[in-house]
């Protein structure tokens, strides 16, 4: 491990410095300049104001592209491994806000391909089966059915395939094996699996045949893959595409990553019932002291508890107020127990939102799904 920890799409461990990783990727950190030319053209996320989507890829020409009238197109993408927690639904409701600010469309890829070749315990019958699970969870958050294509790596390879192994001629071996950290016992699928990820960005600019702008939100993680992308885009006659990234969710244990290959009772999963989320919340790790003398003597410690950084991240969009439940956790005036109640509750508001739209995403799967 370099430097204490590691960032790649299929590897993340240690304890991530994120103004550090913006040095070794080389992207730009979103600033206040930035975020001030959001704010022309709507409300500026709270996931924006807090830094969780903190680092870009020329977002700035995104939003000149936009303001001369030539639009852009959205493109993000889930690996359907297994069940969606509150962590993978961050960047996506993000990725909403982007729809939904600036009307553009969204490319959502499913890559069940990749999960297939990446994970010795599932099948392609697995990954497809969990890509339609994760489609619901995509759909119950709100994107528009006019300007979102979903699509399945398998169910679109025809119309991919040929911009594919364009790609995949401009990319050898060793650049691959740097970037992924890959060595000779890699399948050679998984080797070539990033010319696959690489073309949703050039979609639309085939449909209209013409140069369409591309922004990416996703993950930090994420950034190898287009990394690769942007070097060979323009070879390929395309836009380099742009990218927003966001830091990875916490997971309840207060470590970095919430996954679903960690503990399963740090995780909360959108199926989740009301006494498992309650459960959950009620164990998770906290920034609080030993005893509750101690704590209201010294207070708590919010910039490592995992209840607080639910509440930045997301469940309190009240400036405000997540500046109250801070000052109130530093001074000793909540304790732990009052704090994990409120957040379960706002939670448990959100998951069963979710599970309403989530089964009636059953019925509008076609509304959103493209296939050749
Ligand atoms: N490789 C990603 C994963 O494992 C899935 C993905 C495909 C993706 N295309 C993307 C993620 C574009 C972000 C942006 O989860």
């Amino acid at each position: 491990m370099k430097d204490g920890f590691e960032v790649t799409p299929y590897k993340v461990s240690g304890d991530i410095d994120y103004d550090e990783l913006v040095d070794r990727f080389g992207t730009k950190k979103i600033d206040g300049a930035l975020i001030e030319r959001f704010a022309r053209h709507g409300p500026v996320h709270a996931m924006l104001r807090r830094g969780v989507f903190y680092s870009h890829r020329d977002l700035d020409w995104i939003l000149d592209e936009h303001e001369k009238g030539n639009g852009f197109t959205l493109y993000t993408g889930r690996g359907p491994s297994g069940p969606i927690h509150i962590g993978h639904t961050m960047p996506w409701m993000f990725a909403k806000y982007l729809q939904d600010t600036f009307k553009a469309k969204m490319w959502f890829q499913l890559t069940d391909d990749e999960k297939f070749m990446f994970y010795d315990h599932l099948t392609l019958e697995d990954t497809k089966k969990w890509g339609y699970e994760n489609a619901l969870d995509i759909i119950a958050l709100g994107f528009d059915p006019k300007l979102t294509n979903i699509f399945l790596d398998t169910e679109y390879i025809k119309t991919m395939y040929p911009t594919a192994v364009r790609a995949a001629k401009k990319i050898n071996f060793s650049t691959i094996r740097a970037v992924f950290g890959f060595d000779n016992s890699n399948n050679i699928g998984s080797i070539f699996f990033t010319s696959i990820q690489t073309v949703p960005c050039f979609l639309e600019s085939m449909l209209q045949d013409r140069n369409v702008p591309c922004l990416i939100p996703c993950g930090i993680d994420q950034d190898p893959h287009f990394r690769v992308t942007r070097d060979i885009a323009e070879g390929l006659g395309f836009y380099k595409p742009a990218l927003v990234h966001a830091k990875l969710m916490p997971s309840l244990a207060g470590s970095e990553k919430m996954s679903t290959s960690t503990n399963l009772n740090d995780t909360i999963f959108m199926t989740d019932d009301e006494d498992t989320a309650r459960k959950k919340v009620m164990n998770a790790f906290t920034g609080g002291r030993v005893s509750v003398e101690e704590q209201r003597r010294m207070g708590g410690e919010p910039d490592i508890c995992s209840i607080y950084q639910y509440n930045l991240y997301h469940f309190e969009p009240d400036d405000s107020k997540l500046a109250q439940l801070r000052s109130d956790c530093k001074s000793g005036s909540i304790m732990c127990g009052e704090c994990k109640g409120q957040l379960f509750e706002k939670i448990w508001t959100f998951l069963r939102k979710h599970q309403d739209e989530r089964e009636k995403a059953k019925d509008r799967i076609e509304d959103f799904f493209i296939r050749d």
